[in-house]
């Protein structure tokens, strides 16, 4: 379980983004976070990640390990490393007392390589991914250290109707072993797998999967706009 609550957070000089904001994510659910550009989804979930700092409020998790998969645009490209590596560095807490992982290791990375269908390809360095497969790196390496509650902010962003499609398949495989907590603006595709929405706009909202209308699901995220259907 994952509980906020009475959360305020501000950027330093800026207007409050959150006023005694609340959020509760069960276990062993899938649960997505809409909302417009800027209404402050990153900064929930980097406040989630204890990165930012709240100036008041709780936040109580009994999940032992959160894997992070961060908004494409955040990941630096120009640091060499192999696809493979970038998925070892997940295990960094298996690495052995002399510097390398032992066989139990490198077969876990192996299974999540294959998993995301990037094994071919596991010696290209990061820079030389295209943007799905780039996704699904990242996605990889946050499986690596065995997260019981994965964070993904917008991982389907830029990338073709093909590879979101495998991407959505993949996380949906996962549903069963980890808890998901995802930042997407395709609502309508992952619906019907979904156990909670969340309307973050400088508030955090629950939203009853019944009241998304049409209007939602193509991105129009204003409050009047979430009526039942048919009213
Ligand atoms: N490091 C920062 N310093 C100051 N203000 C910031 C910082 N990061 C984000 N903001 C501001 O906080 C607000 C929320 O930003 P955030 O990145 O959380 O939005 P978002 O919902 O993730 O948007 P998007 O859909 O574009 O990814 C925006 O007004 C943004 O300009
Ligand atoms: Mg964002």
């Amino acid at each position: 379980m994952l509980e906020i609550e009475n959360l305020d957070f501000n950027y330093l000089g800026s207007a409050p983004l959150f006023e005694n904001a609340k959020l509760c994510i069960r276990p062993n659910t899938f649960s997505i976070i809409i909302g417009p550009n800027g209404g402050g989804k990153t900064t929930l979930l980097n406040i989630i990640m204890g990165f930012l700092k709240p100036s008041k409020g709780t936040i109580r998790s009994s999940f032992k390990q959160i894997g992070y998969v961060p908004q494409a645009h955040k990941i630096d490209l120009e640091f060499p490393i192999r696809l493979i590596d970038h998925v070892r560095i997940g295990c960094i807490q298996k690495l052995t007392w002399w510097g390398g992982f032992d066989k139990k290791t490198d077969l876990f990375v192996q299974q999540i390589l294959e998993k995301l269908d990037l094994w071919s390809i596991k010696d290209l360095r990061l820079k030389e991914l295209s943007g799905g497969q780039l996704q699904r790196a990242q996605i990889a390496h946050a499986l690596a250290s065995n997260p019981d509650l994965l964070i993904l902010d917008e991982p389907t962003s830029n990338i073709d109707p093909k590879a979101k499609k495998q991407i959505l398949e993949i996380l949906h495989s996962l549903k069963e072993t980890v808890t998901i907590l995802m930042v997407t603006h395709d609502l309508e595709t992952l619906l019907p797998e979904t156990d909670q929405v969340f309307l973050v706009s400088n508030a955090i909202e629950p939203v009853d999967k019944k009241t998304l209308c049409v209007h939602t699901a193509m991105g129009l995220y204003e409050h009047r706009l979430i009526q039942p259907r048919g009213e």
